[in-house]
């Protein structure tokens, strides 16, 4: 950020925020089409998904629809419209592989499909809504009560925290944080049909999360491991944070906005408690980190990591809540949400049209091996910075 946008006023910065989203965009939107992007290679170019290792059902395939229904909902252009609906008939190989949706299936089908329904009304898209919400609300553990992260192939992967803390138990007993904001595609399908089931199952999961989930300061666990058979708690292990015990940022972001999302859809003002209880916690954390997530806020001084993506999405959950409190209580979850972006804007953003995404800085678990998922361009980083703006421009669509 320039010395004068540093100093000005929150609106300013805004509106001129807002005019470069405008001017990227479109440029973007033109440019990678119905590819789907997730981060850039080493050029600095994002590929499409399918030329990567991680493949048409990867968790993060509807950000880039999502942002695109963000910006037609903005603009009314329907050059977004239209490669929108190019990229969620691309997704619709995956309805017929179920085997391939998992716990993720909201972050996919929300942000296409449904988006595509809610803002089209196209009859199509609601119907692979409704078959991506059946296929969530089928993963429902009955006597757990929680709806089963990852699938079978994820019990191999080795993206934990540190070699004490291997993830125990059973790959089918494993619920997280993340699915906070997979089951507004539950209430949603509530909302559409009339029947009740899938939003119960939604409510039933909110709450093991909340008992298990969240803790007493506002910290969250990342994973909670069940006996998948009887439904028994066993144990918290690590996830992508540091370590079990600590707190990752992003996690702590999905619990914010999650939370809040599921106090809108039920008003059950418990959930609203939940929200602005780790919310609380998250603003803390920031603020003595020059407004910026570290990837885990219980991390060490060095190496020093952060997540713009954990910035981008409390941002967001900060915004939701602001819509459920009196006047005179929104004051602390407005400011901060400008806090976090603008310090999010100044030390990441591109706004350059030619190059490829936005926010740099995302970093997708603290023990990378490599350092090449570590703060790199994430696209889901650039779907909630968009989506924050435009919801303080009073511009955005509701997705969730
Ligand atoms: N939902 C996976 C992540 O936040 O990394």
């Amino acid at each position: 950020m320039g010395e004068k946008l540093a100093k000005c006023s929150n609106q300013d910065w805004l509106d001129n925020v807002y005019d470069k989203i405008l001017a990227k965009m479109k440029a973007e939107c033109i440019r990678v089409g119905s590819n789907i992007p997730y981060t850039t290679d080493k050029d600095g170019k994002y590929q499409d998904i399918e030329q990567t290792q991680w493949g048409i059902g990867f968790w993060t395939n509807g950000f880039w629809p999502g942002m695109l229904w963000q910006m037609y909902k903005a603009t009314g252009d329907d050059v977004y419209k239209n490669t929108a609906q190019d990229v969620e008939k691309r997704l619709e190989v995956l309805l017929k592989n179920p085997e391939t949706i998992d716990h993720d299936a909201g972050f996919l089908f929300l942000l296409s499909a449904v988006a595509d329904y809610r803002l089209t009304n196209d009859k199509e898209a609601r119907r692979r809504g409704l078959l991506a919400a059946s296929l969530l609300a089928s993963r429902y553990n009955l006597d757990g009560k929680f709806i089963r992260a990852w699938p079978d192939a994820m019990g191999e992967m080795n993206m934990i925290s540190n070699d004490n803390d291997k993830r125990k138990g059973d790959i089918r007993g494993v619920m997280i944080i993340d699915c906070m904001m997979n089951i507004p595609l539950l209430y949603w399908a509530s909302d559409e049909t009339g029947d009740p089931r899938f939003k119960k199952i939604a409510i039933s999961h909110a709450k093991t999360a909340q008992q298990y989930i969240t803790r007493p300061d506002g910290s969250c666990n990342h994973i909670v491991v069940f006996d998948p058979e009887t439904g028994e708690y066993l144990n918290n292990p690590g996830g992508q944070g540091y370590e079990q015990g600590s707190s990752w940022s992003r996690g702590q972001s999905w619990a914010v906005y999650g939370f809040a999302l599921s106090y809108r859809h039920t008003g059950d003002s418990s959930f609203l408690d939940t929200a602005k209880r780790v919310a609380h916690y998250c603003i803390a954390n920031m603020a003595v980190c020059d407004w910026l997530p570290l990837v885990d806020y219980r991390q060490p001084d060095n190496p020093l990591k952060y997540d713009s993506t954990a910035a981008a999405i409390t941002a967001c959950g900060l915004l939701e809540i602001a819509e459920y409190v009196g006047e005179l209580e929104k004051r602390i979850y407005i400011q901060s949400a400008y806090k976090i972006l603008r310090a999010c804007d100044e030390k990441f953003c591109n706004w350059d049209s030619e190059a490829d995404s936005i926010v740099n800085g995302g970093t997708f678990f603290y023990h990378d091996p490599t350092g090449e998922n570590t703060e790199v361009p994430i696209i889901y980083g650039d779907y909630y910075f968009i989506e924050a703006v435009l919801r303080l421009k009073d511009k955005s669509a509701f997705l969730w």
